[in-house]
């Protein structure tokens, strides 16, 4: 189901994500910036592994993106599964990572095991990702005493848009700043291989990413980071509703679909499509022969 990593294939691997890690290896201070995007289906994965992208990310933004969901908070371990294997399908050189959902490492760390081996198993996961600082150090760590290696998320975690009220930038405050690095350093002390930080001051993302010997991941963290994620449908301009500052529309393939779709409707109404050169034909003989069965 995935792809064994070799020194020849390309493969992007966990170690050689950490490798990346701007200011740490002598021989290489400054290494490409990680990048990073999701997917939840197959010709997206197939498009964006063959296109360099070294980390798909199915992430449980799925919910939003394309189930339709209010918040990631109804996703599924099932969904994410049933994604993930598709995103398996279309990838070989990208590292896949998948997010685990809102109450499927919440309880207790055995169950996240549990839940997190089956990324691994049932849907070739080469790491999941999981929300939360300190709170999360029990759980990183069990699941890496397991094989299983961990991207951390600390900042504006979407699985805690709850007990946030809402999607806000986190880490403003001085306070609110000093505990967005103690989670990045529990996520890092608890044996996590990268992090991602969301929506916080550019600041304190270069803080962070500094200190750290892991790589960061920024969305909506700004520049400095290691590495930069983003959500494809954002990316491409095909995501409904209030839209952060962050996501760039690198292409709007939103007005091109559905200038598509006008256009087939108006030239199926005009009996335009198909043409002629559309359609199967029999043989020159046969062409215009009426056939009598009864
Ligand atoms: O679910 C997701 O897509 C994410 C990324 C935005 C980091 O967590």
């Amino acid at each position: 189901m995935s792809v064994v990593p070799s020194a020849s294939n390309g493969k992007i691997t966990v170690p050689g994500i950490l490798q990346r890690k701007s200011g740490v290896h002598p021989g290489n201070p400054s290494p490409a910036k990680i990048t990073s995007l999701t997917a939840y289906d197959y010709p997206m994965a197939r498009l964006l592994d063959e296109a360099g992208v070294d980390i798909l990310l199915v992430g449980d933004s799925l919910g939003m993106a394309v189930l339709g969901y209010e918040s990631t908070l109804p996703v599924t371990m099932e969904e994410m599964l049933h994604h993930t294997r598709a995103v398996r399908r279309g990838t070989r050189r990208a590292l896949l990572v998948s997010d685990m959902p809102y109450g499927s490492y919440h309880t207790d760390a055995a169950e996240a095991v549990r839940n997190a081996i089956r990324f691994v198993k049932e849907a070739g996961a080469e790491a999941i990702k999981v929300e939360g600082g300190e709170r999360r150090m029990e759980t990183i760590a069990r699941l890496v005493e397991a094989e299983i290696p961990v991207m951390g998320h600390v900042g504006l975690t979407p699985q805690s848009v709850n007990a946030f009220g809402g999607f806000r930038v986190q880490g403003k405050t001085e306070e609110a700043g000093e505990q967005v690095l103690r989670d990045a350093r529990a996520v890092q002390a608890a044996g996590a291989f990268s992090i991602v930080l969301e929506s916080i001051p550019r600041d304190l993302a270069a803080q962070i990413t500094a200190e750290l010997k892991i790589p960061t991941i920024g969305i909506g963290a700004g520049p400095d980071c290691d590495g930069q994620v983003l959500v494809i449908h954002d990316l491409l301009g095909i995501s409904f509703g209030h839209q952060p500052k962050f996501a760039r529309h690198f292409a709007e393939v939103g007005k091109i679909i559905s200038q598509a779709a006008a256009e087939y409707c108006r030239e199926v109404q005009q009996g335009r499509f198909p043409a002629d050169g559309e359609s199967y034909h029999r043989s020159a003989e046969q062409r215009g022969t009426k056939l009598l069965v009864k």
